[in-house]
C-alpha cells in the first residue's frame, strides 16, 4: 500500500449527501431506517437473512439460515430448495413484468434485440431442453466462452435451470487459458461463439476453442452461438462433437421445467487470480448468492419497476454475473447490455445508448471514467443524458478527480454515485454507500452493506485507521472455496488472526466517519484496468521462454488502467536483450494469458534485487519503475544492480 495514497485519502473531505427528492422516493431513505436495519443484520442475521430470503421463491423452506459447523465453510439456507433461474425468469411470468423488457440487447454494428421475461423465459427453457438433448446433465460443468450476445445470459440462466454449473471464461482469455481451466474444471461441455464485433473488427472465438480443446478428453460436445446471418465469422464446424446452437433449440419444447436445487448445489465457478501462478476457482452456490445478489442489486441500486439499468461490465467477470445478469434478473429490472467497445463508432457510444433507451442506472469502472475523461466533456453533452438518476463505479479504486467528473458531467451534479467494493470472492457488493442514505465522498466506498461487519486492522489483528480490510462475519454469497483446492481457501483467506477475520487481500483506511477507504491490493495481484492479474502468473509465463532465467512483474501507476504491469526480465548468459525479445515475450504472455494481460512495460536487467534470504524485493522494483527514491537498499544482496536497474530504466 502506498502513503501517498493515504495521504490524497486524509486530505478529501468534500460529502455530498442524497437529494431530498431522491430520499423521499428511495427503498432505504434516511441514516435511521439504514442504521436499525444494519444492527439487525449484524445483532440477528438468522432473522435478517430469512426475511430477505422469504422475498424469494424455495420450494422448500430451508432448515438453518446459516451452518457454521464447518468454518470456514460456511453454508446457507441450509435444507431449502430453490432455483435461481426460476427466480430470475419465471418468478416474474405472473403478474405485470411478464411483458417488459429483461433484456435489452444493442450489438457493436447497432443492431439490437430486446427480449421481455416471457421472451426470456421460452428461449432458456429451449436451451434448456437442448442441453438436456446432448446430455447435460445437474453437476457437469460447462465452459462458457462467449462474447456479449444475448445468448450469453441465457446460457447463465440455462445452466442454472438445469443444476449445471457454468464457467464463463472471458472472450479475451487466450486458447491456453481456456484449455487450463477446462481441465481444472473437468468441464464436458463448451458454449462458445462465431464471433463477435469488437470496435468494427470481427473478433473470431471458435478457433480459439478449437486450440483449447485440441487433444483435451474430457470434452463431449461444443454449442456454437453464430452471431448474425453472415460468412463473416465462418468457422470449422467439427462433425459429431460442435453444434450449432439455432440447430440445437429449432425443434425443443418452449417448456422446461426447473431442476429443484439444493440452497448449497453449485451455481457457477469463476476463476480468478491469486498470488500463485494458478488462477483459482471461486465456487458459488444457488440460495445464499440469490439471496444476496437479490438484496443488493435491490438496495445498492434502488430498483425500481420503471428503472432501466445499464451496466457496462462484461459478463466474463464477476460483475456481470452478480450485476448484469443475476441479481437485476432477480429483481426484474430492464438490463441494458452491450456488445462492443466504448469508443465505435466514436468516444460517445456509451452516451448514445443511454439517451437510446433512456437508461437511469448507469454501473460501469473508473478506468472507463478516466478514459470518457480524457476524451472529453464534448461526447457526453452531445447525448441527453437526463434519464440517469443513480451511477456506480466498480472494480478498483477511484481516484477523487474521476469522481467529481462523473458526478458533474455525466450525473449532472443530480445523481448519487455508488461506489461499491468486492470481489469475485463475495458474490456481492460488500461496501457501498446507499443511495437514499448515505453522504457519499469522492473515492470512498464508504460503510458496509446489511449483514457486513468489516474492520481495518494490522498484522496482528488490532484495529486500526490504516491497515488491512477483514470482515469478520460471513454473509450469504461468500465464497464456498477454491474448486478442488480447499486448503488454498483456508490459507488464502482465513489463516491469519486465528480465523476470526476473512482476508480479502485489499488495503483500506478508515476515517472519522467510520468510511472506508479502499487502496488497492496489498498481495501481488494487480488490478489492471479492474481485471486481476497475478504477477506470479506472468512471471511463470517468463520463464517458459528458452532465453528467460528469472522474472520478476510488479503493478506500477497508470493514468487510465488505474495500474500497469512492469515486467522485470533476467535473460540467460550471453543472450542480448533486444526489442524482438521484448515482442516475442509480449506474445508469449497474449498466447498464454491474453491480450489485455500484455505489460507496460519489460525491463532487462542483469540481475533482481533479492534480500539476503533471497526474496525478490518487489517494492523496490516498484518504486524503481515508478521512478521514485531508492531509500535504504542496505539489505541488498548487491546493491549496486539497483543503480544499474535504475539506469536502464530511465534509458527505456
Ligand atoms: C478491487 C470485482 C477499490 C479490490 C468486483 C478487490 C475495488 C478486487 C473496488 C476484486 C472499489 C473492486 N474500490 N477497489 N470500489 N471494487 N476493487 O474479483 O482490490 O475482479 O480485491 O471483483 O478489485 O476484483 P474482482
Amino acid at each position: 500500500m502506498d502513503t501517498q495514497d493515504i495521504d490524497v485519502v486524509l486530505h478529501e473531505n468534500r460529502a455530498f449527501p442524497p437529494s431530498q427528492e431522491f430520499q423521499d422516493q428511495a427503498h432505504i431513505s434516511g441514516r435511521e431506517a439504514y442504521q436499525a436495519l444494519y444492527q439487525k443484520s449484524i445483532d440477528d442475521p438468522d432473522t435478517f437473512w430469512g426475511e430477505v430470503a422469504s422475498e424469494l421463491h424455495w420450494f422448500k423452506k430451508w432448515d438453518q439460515v446459516m451452518d457454521n459447523s464447518e468454518k470456514p465453510f460456511f453454508k446457507w439456507f441450509t435444507g431449502g430448495k430453490t432455483n435461481l433461474c426460476y427466480n430470475c425468469v419465471d418468478r416474474h411470468l405472473d403478474g405485470p413484468n411478464r411483458n417488459k423488457a429483461a433484456l435489452i440487447w444493442e450489438g457493436e454494428p447497432g443492431d439490437s434485440r430486446v427480449l421481455t421475461y416471457f421472451d426470456l423465459h421460452r428461449e432458456v427453457c429451449k436451451f434448456a431442453n437442448g442441453l438436456k438433448s446432448i446430455g447435460v446433465k445437474k453437476g457437469d460443468r460447462v465452459a462458457i466462452y462467449l462474447p456479449m450476445v444475448p445468448e450469453l445470459a441465457m446460457a447463465l440462466l440455462t445452466c442454472a435451470r438445469i443444476g449445471a454449473v457454468h464457467s464463463v471464461v472471458f472472450a479475451g482469455f487466450s486458447a491456453d487459458s481456456i484449455k487450463d481451466r477446462i481441465l481444472d474444471m473437468d468441464a464436458k461441455f463448451v458454449i462458445t461463439g462465431d464471433g463477435s464485433w469488437r470496435r468494427g473488427n470481427p473478433l473470431h472465438l471458435k478457433s480459439m476453442v478449437d486450440e483449447a480443446i485440441e487433444g483435451v478428453d474430457c470434452i463431449e460436445k461444443v454449442v456454437v452461438v453464430k452471431r448474425e446471418n453472415s460468412n463473416v465469422f465462418d468457422c470449422d464446424i467439427q462433425e459429431g462433437r460442435d453444434l450449432w446452437y439455432h440447430n440445437l433449440v429449432k425443434d425443443q419444447s418452449q417448456n422446461c421445467p426447473v431442476e429443484k436445487l439444493d440452497s448449497e448445489d453449485m451455481l457457477f465457478l469463476l476463476y480468478t487470480s491469486g498470488t500463485t501462478g494458478k488462477p483459482k476457482g471461486i465456487m458459488h452456490t444457488q440460495g445464499g448468492y440469490m439471496v444476496y445478489t437479490y438484496l443488493t442489486a435491490k438496495y445498492v441500486f434502488d430498483l425500481k419497476p420503471e428503472d432501466v439499468y445499464f451496466c457496462t461490465a462484461d459478463i466474463g467477470w464477476i460483475t456481470g454475473h452478480s450485476y448484469l445478469a443475476y441479481g437485476p434478473l432477480a429483481n426484474a429490472a430492464s438490463c441494458v447490455m452491450y456488445e462492443g467497445a466504448p469508443n465505435y463508432p466514436d468516444n460517445g457510444r456509451f452516451w448514445e445508448i443511454v439517451e437510446k433507451y433512456g437508461a437511469t442506472i448507469f454501473y460501469t469502472a473508473p478506468t472507463a471514467i478516466r478514459a470518457f475523461m480524457k476524451w472529453g466533456d464534448q461526447w457526453p453533452e452531445r447525448h441527453d443524458l437526463s434519464s440517469l438518476r443513480l451511477l456506480g463505479t466498480v472494480g478498483e479504486p477511484i481516484n477523487p478527480e474521476a469522481w467529481m467528473w462523473y458526478h458533474k458531467v455525466i450525473g449532472a451534479e443530480q445523481c448519487p454515485i455508488v461506489d461499491t467494493w468486492w470481489q469475485t470472492e463475495t458474490g456481492g457488493i460488500m461496501l457501498t454507500p446507499l443511495p437514499g442514505v448515505t453522504p457519499t465522498k469522492p473515492g470512498s466506498a464508504t460503510l458496509p452493506f446489511f449483514g457486513v461487519d468489516a474492520a481495518v486492522i494490522n498484522e496482528d489483528g488490532e484495529e486500526k485507521q490504516a491497515g488491512l480490510l477483514a470482515i469478520r462475519k460471513p454473509w450469504p454469497s461468500i465464497t464456498r472455496g477454491v474448486y478442488g483446492d480447499p486448503e488454498r481457501f483456508k490459507e488464502t483467506y482465513w489463516c491469519n488472526w486465528d480465523g476470526k477475520y476473512y482476508f480479502p487481500g485489499d488495503g483500506a483506511k478508515i476515517d472519522d466517519d467510520g468510511y472506508f477507504w479502499v487502496l488497492g491490493r496489498v498481495d501481488d495481484v494487480v488490478n489492471v484496468s479492474g481485471h486481476r492479474i497475478g504477477t506470479a502468473e506472468l512471471e511463470s509465463v517468463y520463464v517458459e521462454h528458452p532465453t528467460v532465467a528469472e522474472s520478476a512483474v510488479v503493478g506500477i501507476k497508470h493514468e487510465i488502467k488505474g495500474q500497469g504491469l512492469a515486467s522485470f526480465v533476467t535473460l540467460r548468459e550471453d543472450i542480448e536483450g533486444t526489442d524482438e525479445l521484448k515482442t516475442e515475450l509480449d506474445e508469449l504472455v497474449a498466447k498464454k494469458i491474453g491480450k489485455f494481460a500484455k505489460p507496460e512495460k519489460i525491463i532487462f536487467t542483469l540481475d533482481l534485487p533479492k534480500t539476503r534470504s533471497g526474496k525478490i524485493m518487489r517494492r523496490l522494483l516498484r518504486d524503481i519503475a515508478e521512478g521514485r527514491a531508492l531509500g535504504n537498499v542496505t539489505t541488498l544482496a548487491d546493491p549496486s544492480i539497483v543503480e544499474s536497474l535504475k539506469g536502464q530504466y530511465s534509458e527505456d
